[in-house]
């Protein structure tokens, strides 16, 4: 889209300070020399970056674990590939489609640095997960491990496979307030036996925002000669980290949360020598079975969303993602530190900056976190999420780059006079 176009498209819609990937570059060098961890308290600067994004003034949206909607500089991205796409047709399908999502992949790779033969495309983290979950060649009596604190949709995908093909399912419970990494790690190898084949565990625990060592699990499974599929629906675009060094088997993430694509895009990574183990969801004929793209067959779908995850790899990396994690866990850290010792809030996050990055849980003593999340949006006007089970009660607390310290004040104070009953 041309840029006089852009910044009209921005005066409509009322967002006259979005800062434009160009502009972009000139806001960014003006704070090269600034490290990301000292960047993260420049309010100057993030409000910069908010005013790219077009808020709905309704609420305080502290519930970007759904769906991180996208700022606009992205949006408009979008809505011209739609276009454009419409306008080619058949044509486009035909002739760039596929060249187009395998350049889009290559980069999603590199951004996980891995290789470009170890990604695809799905339409999201549930499609990615459970491929993988169903497409094991199962045999009655075969072992699964997962936690209860695990996503929904994939702990039932296990239950179907229980009911499928015998599967036999283990899950442990993990703890919010580990002591270690080992006490973790031990957790998931008890209950491993000869006949388990495949681990899931989640890179960050979607009801707490707890990171889990990763690499730890997938060094103790492995020793014991068992694959493992990483969840990390909220990991990638969220924190930093090179899928290689997980030395995970196969990892799913949806890239409409953290990375801020449009709805409707995932990332399944099959590392290299694993993707003939799994059966596809839907046939694809003209690959091979040891080919990942032979588990990449979907049909016809949204080709304007694959496209726009190129400009929200731009988005990610005008901003950077070391910068993007440290605010986020700046973000993080500023709320919890002030109602961690609160009598009466109970924080459902690990205090260990380690374990924790953008998102947070939050409880208060003898209100059901239904009542808490209600109570927070009819009287503090905070969107949140409440989750009430798995060891977990209080609301989901997920902030996103354009959250400010006073709207964060406001849960403060919200979580302090409700403590006080
Ligand atoms: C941990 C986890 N895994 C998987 C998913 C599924 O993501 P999607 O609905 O985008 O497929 C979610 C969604 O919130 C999640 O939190």
């Amino acid at each position: 889209m041309k840029k006089r176009t852009f910044l009209k498209n921005l005066v409509a819609l009322g967002v006259t300070a979005s800062p434009g990937i160009n502009s972009f570059a000139q806001l960014l060098s003006g704070v090269e020399h600034i490290p990301p961890t000292q960047l993260a308290s420049d309010e100057d600067f993030w409000a910069k970056i908010r005013a790219g994004y077009k808020l709905k003034p309704d609420y305080i949206n502290l519930e970007n674990g759904f769906y991180c909607f996208v700022p606009q500089e992205t949006l408009e991205n979008f809505i011209q590939h739609v276009r454009d796409v419409n306008f080619q047709g058949s044509w486009y399908m035909r002739n760039h489609r596929k060249k187009d999502k395998d350049a889009t992949a290559a980069r999603l790779a590199a951004l996980g640095g891995c290789s470009p033969e170890e990604v695809v495309i799905t339409r999201n983290a549930t499609e990615s997960l459970d491929m993988v979950i169903t497409g094991i060649d199962w045999k009655e009596g075969d072992e699964a491990v997962m936690a209860e604190q695990d996503y929904g949709a994939m702990l039932n995908q296990f239950k179907l496979a229980a009911r499928r093909y015998g599967v036999v399912n283990k899950v442990v419970s993990v703890p919010n307030h580990p002591q270690s990494d080992e006490e973790i790690v031990d957790l998931y190898a008890q209950v491993i036996t000869p006949k388990t084949r495949l681990l899931m565990v989640s890179h960050i625990i979607n009801i707490t925002g707890q990171i889990l060592p990763v690499r730890k699990i997938c060094d103790m499974a492995h020793s014991k000669g068992v694959s493992v599929l990483v969840d990390g629906a909220h990991a990638f675009g969220h924190f930093q980290f090179n899928l290689p060094d997980l030395d995970c088997d196969y990892y799913g993430s949806s890239l409409h949360k953290w990375l801020s694509t449009p709805l409707g895009a995932g990332l399944l990574y099959v590392k290299k020598g694993n993707a003939e183990k799994i059966w596809p969801l839907l046939a694809e004929g003209s690959r091979a079975h040891t080919d990942i793209h032979g588990l990449n067959h979907v049909g016809t779908h949204p080709a304007h969303t694959d496209l726009a995850i190129n400009d929200a790899i731009d988005y990610h990396n005008a901003i950077g993602g070391a910068r993007k994690e440290e605010r986020l866990r700046y973000l993080q850290t500023y709320w919890t530190s002030k109602v961690r010792d609160i009598p009466g809030v109970i924080v459902n996050t690990p205090e260990d900056p380690a374990r924790y990055c953008g998102i947070g849980n939050v409880g208060i003593a003898g209100m059901k976190p239904a009542d808490f999340a209600k109570t927070l949006m009819d009287r503090y006007k905070i969107f949140t999420v409440a989750i009430d089970g798995s060891n977990v009660h209080g609301c989901r607390i997920s902030p996103n780059l354009y959250t400010t310290l006073d709207e964060l004040d406001v849960l403060v104070k919200a979580c302090t006079e409700l403590a006080k009953g």
